[in-house]
This record gives C-alpha cells, structure tokens and sequence, in this order.
C-alpha cells in the first residue's frame, strides 16, 4: 500500500501525538480525530513534520451528533485503510464514593467502548475490498484486570475487549483485521492527571506518585507514548488478527491471544 490512509481517534493525545508521528513517518494520510481544534493543528503538524499529511475532524464521542456529523464528513472518503481507537477518559474513584455516579459510568462507557463500536460499524463499508484494512484498538492493562479507584474505566476497556476479540472473527470473511494493545501506565497527560489527583488526596507529589506507577508497571518504568506507536504500527501492518498484546514497558510486550493469519501483507 503506497499511502495509508488512516482515521485516528484521540490524535491529540499524549499516545495519539506518538502514533501521528508513526503514521506521518509512513507517508500516511490521517484524519486526525478530537474535540479541540487547536490541539487537532498540533496532531496535524506531528503527522506533517513526520512525512504523512494530515486533515482535522472534530468529533466528540460523546455527542451522537458530533459522531454522526464525523461520519457524515468521511462519507466521500474511500478507501480507509485503517482505523485506530485511540481516544479514552478515565476516572479516579472507589466504588463506594459519590464521585462513581452511574452517570460517569455511563460516560465511560460512551467514549471508551460505544463511540467505538458505533465509528467502527459506520466505516466498515469505507474499508471493504481495499488493500490490507486493518482496525487497531487501543485498551488496557486494565482490560485484564482489575485494579483499585477506576472500576468503569475497566468495565468499559473489558467491553472493548470483548467486542474487538468478537469482531476480529465477524470480520475474518471480509478480510479485516481487528487486533488490540493493551499498554500498562504510559507516560502521558492522562497519567499525569490521575497522579495529581492522587496528590491531592495523600498530600505527596505528582512525580512521586508516577514513581509508583512506573514500579507497579512490570518493567518497572512508565511506557513511552512512542513504545505504544510502534505496537500499534506493527499491528496494522502486520498480517494477522484477534492479537491482544500486553504492552509491559521498555518494549516487552507478552502476548495474550495470538491471532490468527488473515491474508498475507500487500
Ligand atoms: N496513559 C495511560 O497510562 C494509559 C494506559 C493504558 C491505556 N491508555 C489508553 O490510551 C488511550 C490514549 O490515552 P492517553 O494516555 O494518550 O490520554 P490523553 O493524553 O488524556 O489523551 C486522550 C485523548 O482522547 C481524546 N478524547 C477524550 N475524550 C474525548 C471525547 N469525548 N471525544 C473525542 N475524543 C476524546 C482527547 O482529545 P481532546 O481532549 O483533544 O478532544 C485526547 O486526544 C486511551 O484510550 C487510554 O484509555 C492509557
């Protein structure tokens, strides 16, 4: 495939900056999907500055409206090689504190396991008969556990999960490949909000709460947003489907369903 062309939820954050630098290094045309045009101008640069080009799409996950006008803006654009879920929110509460409310679960839920669905079924006919389509979830370690303050960010990664293993074998007939990365604590912005949170409650700093996280990790250090890219790059490129990957840091990375071959590479 010559240029790949490319729609990439959550483009403007700290792993989506990394995978529109990956992309952009590919040649890519990305839509670079989020709710913020000017931070949608810095994942379009990141992917310009890389060698790929790029074109902004606000889309808010949680607004059908904005989902369906998203669609509604991809409608004339054929063929998309390959699709990245990579937009998420997370919240940081036990499940006995009014924080959890049903409606923040309900949000969760929303942006981290329907929004995709919904995107996912609507570009479906956009990646038919195309060369190598390829569909590439970013979960979480925390789809594969459990893990105390973020029971509906788990429920929702453990439904996407789900759903991806799923769709992976529905899609199989039509050559569409479904795999998943399922990174421990990453260095990003996301990160660094959970820890100052954490601060707030225990009166220590955001930097020793990251040192924390980067010890529960099983390398030890928080994973880099670029480590991410380069599994996910690997993913869509490769030539199988239903792969899980753990992403451990410092590149380890373990293997929790091994896919099976889906045609060989374009
Ligand atoms: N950081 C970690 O330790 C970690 C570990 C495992 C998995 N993950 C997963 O990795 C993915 C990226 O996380 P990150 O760490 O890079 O977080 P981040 O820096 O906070 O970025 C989150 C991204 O999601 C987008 N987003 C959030 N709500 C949205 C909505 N309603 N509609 C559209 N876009 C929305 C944001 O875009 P705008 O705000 O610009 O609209 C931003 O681009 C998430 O799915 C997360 O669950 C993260």
């Amino acid at each position: 495939m010559q240029q790949p062309r490319v729609v990439l939820t959550g483009a403007s954050g700290g792993i989506g900056l990394a995978i529109c630098r990956a992309l952009g290094g590919r040649g890519a045309h990305v839509w670079v999907c989020g709710r913020n045009e000017g931070r949608l101008d810095d994942a379009r640069a990141a992917v310009e500055q890389a060698g790929g080009s790029a074109t902004s799409l606000l889309m808010d996950l949680e607004q059908p409206e904005s989902l369906r006008a998203a669609v509604g803006q991809l409608s004339q654009e054929k063929p998309i090689h390959w699709l990245v879920h990579n937009a998420g929110i997370v919240e940081t509460a036990p499940v006995h504190s009014l924080k959890a409310s049903g409606e923040q679960a309900r949000r969760l839920m929303q942006v981290n396991f329907h929004a995709v669905r919904e995107l996912t079924q609507e570009l479906l006919p956009h990646m038919t008969e195309t060369d190598h389509p390829s569909i590439a979830m970013v979960a979480s370690s925390a789809a594969l556990a459990g893990h105390p303050y973020i029971a509906a960010y788990s429920a929702s990664k453990h439904a996407l999960l789900g759903w991806s293993r799923c769709a992976a074998q529905d899609l199989k007939p039509k050559g569409i490949a479904v795999n998943v990365v399922c990174p421990h604590f990453v260095d990003t912005p996301m990160t660094d909000a959970g820890a100052d949170f954490v601060a707030t409650q225990t009166g220590r700093t955001r930097e020793e709460i990251k040192a924390e996280y980067a010890a529960i990790n099983p390398s030890g250090t928080l994973i880099t947003p670029d480590e991410v890219a380069r599994a996910v790059m690997g993913l869509l490129e490769g030539s199988a489907s239903g792969h899980v990957l753990e992403l451990m840091g410092a590149d380890s990375q373990r293997s929790v369903d091994q896919g099976f071959e889906l045609r060989t590479p374009g």
